[in-house]
């Protein structure tokens, strides 16, 4: 069977990109695939985070998870520190990656510039990422547009490793999908929407209730001209609008603009499917918020079986570029 890896940052609130671009594509991945989708809380640290609230964000990450559908009796759901195989990968996996390959990922150029204090975990994180999904021999990675420069990367470490110290690692795909891969922030149409962002009125979370999802696509910053087409290009606020309608309804979002002349019933129509769609994950995200103890019994099971089917790729890792194995192994 197919095995499936995927994970998101605990490193704030979830928002409508997370959901379209990765989300809904694992629950639908859960019942294809062997399936494992994590809480990548190592990654979180890249950048200082409150302790307390990295712990709160890693327990409504596993809620978002099981609210939106993932079911743990078909996939397995666990938090990254709780096996520590992954950290210890993640060494290997530095050391096969070069230094030059790290300075061109375009998430660390952009972010590095700007921050006051770069961690050296920032710039080393996607070698975290690379161990992350070729510990589980993972064949397909269902994420958005943004982290497809780090599976290339991953593909390219796996290959390299392979090529030095024989057949070790699966070579893993991005499974990127067509539509809304990168949903952009209703404010600033040309930058992705995302957990750190300064326009808290661009990003519409997935705990927003409809009122304020409403009034978060009511003022969305369309583009000039009042002509609704698809052509993300030249009108990046109504193409997005149009990326996100598509994907809750399944439609093209060139067919979906030949039934508007106007931007308003768009923002009107996008914001009543966003929250018609968010409303029964909200109802079981508040029942699970609820009963932390149900969260903790599921990602306690998850790790368990991540542990053991991850102590196998490390160990063969390890013994392929010749660290000796303690005596009695
Ligand atoms: P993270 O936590 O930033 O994002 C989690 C997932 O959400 C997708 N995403 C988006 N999709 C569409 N539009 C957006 N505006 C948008 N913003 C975020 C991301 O592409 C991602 O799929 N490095 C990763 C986490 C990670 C990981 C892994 C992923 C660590 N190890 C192994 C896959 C496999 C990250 O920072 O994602």
């Amino acid at each position: 069977m197919t095995r499936v890896f995927s994970g998101i940052k605990p490193s704030g609130d979830l928002h409508l990109g997370n959901y379209l671009g990765a989300i809904r594509h694992f629950v639908v991945d859960q019942h294809v695939h062997d399936s494992l989708f994590c809480i990548v809380d190592l990654h979180a640290l890249t950048v200082p985070q409150d302790p307390a609230r990295l712990r709160e964000h890693t327990v409504d990450l596993a809620a978002t998870y099981l609210a939106a559908g993932l079911d743990p009796s078909v996939c397995t759901l666990f938090v990254q520190s709780h096996v520590p195989a992954h950290a210890e990968l993640s060494w290997l996996m530095e050391c096969t990656v070069g230094f030059g390959e790290l300075r061109r990922m375009t998430q660390f150029k952009d972010k590095a510039d700007a921050a006051d204090f770069t961690s050296a975990g920032f710039f080393t994180y996607p070698a975290l990422m690379a161990a992350d999904i070729l510990l589980y021999r993972t064949d397909r990675v269902p994420v958005g547009d943004d982290q497809r420069q780090h599976l290339e990367l991953t593909r390219d470490v796996a290959t390299r490793f392979n090529g030095r110290y024989g057949d070790t690692f699966v070579v893993p795909e991005a499974a990127v999908a067509g539509v809304a891969a990168r949903v952009m922030d209703l404010q600033h149409p040309t930058v992705k929407m995302s957990k750190s962002a300064v326009s808290p009125q661009g990003t519409v979370l997935l705990t927003d209730p409809p009122e304020v999802i409403a009034r978060k696509f009511k003022r969305a910053v369309t583009d000039t001209g009042t002509e609704v087409r698809f052509d993300p290009a030249t009108k990046p606020g109504v193409s997005n609008l149009l990326s996100i309608l598509a994907a809750i309804t399944g439609k093209d979002p060139r067919e979906l603009a030949d039934g508007y002349t106007q931007y308003g019933p768009l923002k009107a129509d996008t914001a009543d499917a966003v929250a018609t769609a968010l409303a029964p994950f909200q109802a079981r995200h508040a029942e699970l918020t609820a009963d932390p103890a149900q969260v903790g019994a599921v990602l306690e099971a998850g790790a368990a079986r991540a542990r053991e089917l991850a102590a196998g790729t490390l160990a063969r890792a390890k013994a392929a570029v010749g660290l000796l194995a303690p005596e009695g192994s």
